[in-house]
């Protein structure tokens, strides 16, 4: 049984983290997708709104006989991976420009918990410039985002400026 963690902040979830955890499904029985909680961030969407939005385009995604579960965590995300029984993190790397911040993160996470490997995984190449970051500005500037978010996410983010 190989379970990982997808750990991340998915203020949106984009369609190249969708791309990943497909991916991801490929190698692993089960994938935790989790959720940091930041306290000291100011997101634009919710701990419950993202949970929400991920368990709904979750339901797209070609999975084969990979079990998918949303949660979020507080804290050292290794401490998270290990009482999830989880064997392997599994980030994303878009770009060289990654590389280092991700090689820092899996070092340090290897050293505070070597039973838990790091696997890197390259989404798509349609995928490769499109972070959480740069929907948000292209989203607050009026550009559009189509084929870079899943629709109910662009819907989301309409809805919410319009309330505020
Ligand atoms: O989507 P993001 O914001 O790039 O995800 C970053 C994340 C959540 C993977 C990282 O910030 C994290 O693991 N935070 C938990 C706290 C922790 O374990 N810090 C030490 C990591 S070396």
């Amino acid at each position: 049984m190989q379970r990982a963690i997808y750990p991340g902040s998915f203020d949106p979830v984009t369609n190249g983290h969708l791309d990943i955890i497909e991916r991801g499904c490929k190698l692993f029985d089960e994938i935790i997708i989790a959720i940091l909680v930041h306290p000291e961030k100011q997101p634009f969407f919710t701990i419950d709104e993202r949970r929400e939005m991920l368990a709904e385009v979750l339901n797209d995604i070609n999975r084969g006989t990979c079990v998918l579960r949303v949660d979020d965590f507080q804290g050292l995300l290794v401490n998270y991976a290990v009482a999830q029984e989880a064997n392997a993190i599994v980030r994303g790397i878009r770009a060289i420009s990654d590389y280092e911040y991700e090689l820092q993160m899996a070092l340090m996470n290897r050293r505070l918990e070597p039973s838990i490997e790091t696997v890197f995984m390259m989404p798509a190449e349609t995928y490769s410039y499109v972070s959480s970051r740069l929907v948000k500005e292209v989203f607050q500037l009026g550009g559009v985002l189509d084929g870079l978010v899943p629709k109910v996410v662009q819907k989301r983010m309409k809805e919410k400026v319009t309330k505020r």
